[in-house]
């Protein structure tokens, strides 16, 4: 905690003032250059976490060096052990333990889980893009450990450093500490103890360490969800000599002792023990004589594969700590070259940082794990979720876009022939033309509706317009066209319209918690539709597909009519129709009188304009928004049945019940920035940008450089704290809104469009763009102080009137000036 100013007395004759100053409570600062979070004060609200690795092998690693690894799943592929939610907070993890021989004394390079006094030991963790750095200062002794997956590997490289800066001859063990999983099925290892607890074989030899799991049967790689089958992992120490192992935990911990004082650390000495049963853990003891300012590296590597083969080839290619560094600088330079497709300097330095960093960094982490792999996200909710992972696609489809369309192709095979989802996509489980489809009462009305945002998103990023001719299998059976595909999307809801001709709910229609019953009717998913068949017809006619343009046209104006006739509630629309005849989001009930999404995606449909844009967004600015975001709904339900609304179950002010759900934070930014509201918009962007908390870090309490789930709202008593980071629709919408909404650089198929909405009082900016492998430079400027409005465009002498630069005139490097209004 740092406090910049202490509260003021002022004295006068008569009375004493106390005026309290804002007190500044930071725990660490965004190195922009670095493209790092640098956390200074171990002592952060909750763990502050950090992800390592790629879509095949994951790892989540706190500011302790807490957290897990997990190969393709962390539900099914989970081999290391995290406690969740238990205290102390974010145990077990990654831990070098630090032994002197001198005095006995022992600590551990991250804080915790030793956790030495503060005020004897400084330690710095700098989270980066795919690895974290954590470093300490203690008794004349710097360690730091550099935690990372190389390029391709199925294994994580911890690169460790201990320097003696004390001006003695120092004698040092340090000793390494991972806890093995029994299974890897999450739930087992953790719940089905009568069982995991007889399944860990481990063996040590030499440098390298196997982790062994039912270890008698065969490995069935083909079948990955079989939990029941061998399956290995190692851990190995290369460029040191080691001195002992332990692969028995208890014999590691000693009984009734805790992470924090582990008797083998304490002792200064291995046991040697192997682990048959019971609990396996990773523990290699690497003696270290230092000479004052003598510093010593060594590298640890664990993860995938038996000791004997992958183990060995592990410890073959990084035999010396000079090859670790190079596999490091290329992870750092991968994930920098992904995220600074977009690169951007405006006025306000804390939204660069989101920007050109954290949000894409963000949006990749969510794409790749979805809503499965966090400290909350403990595996349950494995697979792909469709709706989630199609929006996902949106903030990276600038970033990785082939990786997208092959993402894409996934999410496309699984939609079944009628046109709806199957609601979660396993990626080393699916198998196209084989999955049974989901019962009637199963399907969401949202879920294949969002391939419309996502779909031409990724069309006009890269122009790969033949994508929409590209046959793929259905899930269940036959297959069609990227474009077929859509259509049955469309037809999926025609299909299943209630009695004010609206889309029916079914079970669940984005909001989990509003129980429509199979029959009642959504508007938001209606303003969904409308959006589809708007797109739809747009593609047809790039497609010169004219009779299906002239049918998503006609089928348009209906939907449209329906919901002028049945949607509006005299100040904004309706949500939703429950099959028994109830409103939800009508100023004629108590309690869910207003909901966010219906006004916001009006807008973003194109449905309301003008007059009707300007009353739902006045509605949504009197009602809804907040200091720190927009509410979902507003009031809180707390008479209302359960089972007509869910979010009754959760306290008010949260999640679904009236808090503030961030994934819809950037509708909300859209719609004001297109009608051209950029000081609104940038105010909403501004209220939920985890960055603007960096110096208030108490109110959120989470990361100040990842979104969340959800904030509370003003109807909870702890309004502003956030909670369930990284994993998140918020992301990509935040990444989506800010760029192609207030930052306005949008790919169309035809050029780039540089169309900004920002605040008056940005006199403009800079940004580059990689578009189709071009890197384009521009400059924004705003000489009239306006929000939005571009009036030309200026390439070398070239004047274009107007906010497209047609492809024609695209060169790699080139340099523009948009001049705006
Ligand atoms: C969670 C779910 C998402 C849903 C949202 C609102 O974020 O992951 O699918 O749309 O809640 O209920």
């Amino acid at each position: 905690m740092a406090f910049n100013s202490s509260p003021i007395f002022l004295f006068s004759a008569y009375v004493i003032i106390f005026i309290p100053l804002q007190i500044v409570m930071r725990f660490g600062f965004f190195d922009d250059e670095n493209k790092e979070y640098v956390i200074t004060n171990p002592e952060t609200p909750r763990s502050w976490t950090n992800y390592l690795g790629s879509t095949d092998f994951g790892s989540v690693i706190t500011n302790h060096a807490g957290g897990y690894s997990f190969f393709r799943s962390a539900a099914q592929g989970r081999f290391t052990r995290l406690r969740f939610n238990s205290i102390p907070m974010d145990q077990p993890g990654r831990y070098i333990y630090l032994h002197d021989h001198e005095n006995k004394d022992f600590w551990s390079n991250s804080w915790q889980p030793v956790g030495k006094p503060v005020d004897q030991f400084k330690s710095v963790c700098r989270h980066g893009t795919g690895y974290t750095k954590i470093s300490a200062e203690y008794s004349g002794i710097n360690s730091e450990v550099i935690y990372f997956v190389p390029e391709g590997k199925h294994y994580e490289c911890w690169i460790v450093k201990v320097k003696n800066d004390s001006d003695r001859f120092r004698k040092m063990s340090l000793f390494t500490y991972v806890e093995y999983a029994g299974n890897w099925n999450a739930q087992d290892d953790q719940v089905n103890l009568q069982y995991t607890q007889y399944t860990v074989k481990m063996t040590a030899k030499g440098n390298l360490i196997d982790h062994g799991t039912n270890v008698n049967l065969p490995s069935l790689p083909e079948n990955f969800e079989e939990k029941d089958q061998g399956r290995h992992t190692f851990m190995g120490v290369a460029g040191a000599l080691v001195k002992g192992f332990d692969t028995d935990r208890e014999a590691f911990i000693g009984p009734y002792r805790t992470y924090a004082n582990p008797l083998v650390v304490e002792r200064g000495e291995c046991g040697n023990t192997e682990a048959a049963g019971d609990n396996g853990c990773g523990v290699f003891q690497v003696p270290v004589a230092l000479q004052p300012g003598e510093e010593k590296e060594f590298v640890v590597l664990m993860g995938v594969g038996s000791a004997e083969k992958e183990g060995a080839e592990a410890v073959a290619t990084f035999d010396t700590v000079e090859k670790a560094k190079v596999a490091f600088e290329e992870v750092k330079n991968n994930w920098h070259r992904k995220i600074e497709s977009l690169w951007v300097k405006t006025p306000d330095a804390s939204f660069d940082s989101m920007i050109n960093t954290w949000s894409p960094y963000n949006c990749l982490i969510t794409y790749f794990w979805s809503r499965a792999a966090s400290l909350i996200y403990n595996g349950e909710r494995d697979g792909l979720g469709y709706r989630d992972s199609v929006q996902d696609v949106m903030g990276t489809a600038a970033l990785i876009p082939s990786e997208v369309r092959e993402r894409l192709i996934l999410m496309l095979s699984g939609q079944v022939a009628n046109g709806g989802a199957i609601p979660v996509v396993k990626p080393y489980a699916h198998f196209p033309g084989q999955m049974s489809a989901p019962k009637a009462e199963e399907y969401r009305s949202d879920d294949a509706m969002w391939l419309f945002n996502a779909v031409p998103l990724y069309v006009r990023e890269t122009g790969d317009v033949d994508f929409y001719q590209l046959d793929i299998p259905f899930a269940d059976q036959g297959s069609a066209t990227v474009f077929g595909h859509l259509r049955r999307a469309i037809e999926f809801n025609l299909d299943r319209l209630g009695a004010h001709g609206l889309p029916c709910g079914l079970l669940a229609d984005w909001n989990d918690c509003l129980e429509l019953g199979q029959k009642g009717e959504t508007v938001f998913v209606a303003f969904q539709l409308r959006y589809a068949l708007k797109v739809y017809g747009e593609i047809a006619q790039m497609l010169k597909q004219e009779a299906e343009q002239t049918w998503a046209a006609e089928q348009l104006a209906v939907i449209d009519k329906n919901i002028e006739d049945h949607a509006w509630d005299g100040e904004w629309f309706l949500r939703a129709f429950r099959d028994d005849g109830m409103k939800f989001g009508t100023n004629e009930a108590e309690e869910g009188k207003i909901f966010l999404n219906p006004q916001a995606w009006s807008v973003i449909s194109e449905y309301a304009q003008e007059t009707r844009a300007e009353q739902v967004l006045v509605a949504v600015r009197k009602q809804l928004a907040t200091d720190h975001g927009i509410m979902v709904c507003t009031p809180p339900f707390v008479k209302t049945d359960y089972r007509v609304v869910r979010a009754t179950l959760m306290n008010p002010g949260m999640k679904e019940n009236a808090g503030i759900f961030n994934h819809t934070q950037g509708w909300g930014i859209m719609a004001e920035a297109m009608v051209g509201n950029g000081d609104q918009a940038y105010e909403y962007f501004k209220a939920t940008s985890p960055a603007s908390y960096n110096d208030q870090a108490e109110i959120r309490q989470i990361e100040p450089y990842v979104v969340c789930q959800s904030t509370h709202s003003k109807h909870s008593p702890r309004f502003g704290a956030s909670r369930v980071p990284w994993l998140s629709g918020a992301a990509t919408w935040l990444y989506f809104s800010a760029t192609q909404h207030i930052l306005g650089v949008r790919p169309q198929l035809e050029g780039l469009e540089v169309n900004p909405c920002i605040p008056s009082s940005w006199d403009g900016f800079e940004c580059s763009r990689l578009f189709r492998d071009k890197k384009i430079n521009i400059k924004v400027q705003n000489p009239n102080r306006n929000c939005s409005g571009v009036s030309h465009i200026v390439i070398g002498d070239q004047r274009i009137e107007g906010s497209l630069i047609p492809n024609e005139l695209l060169v790699d490097q080139m340099e523009i000036l948009v001049v705006m209004k």
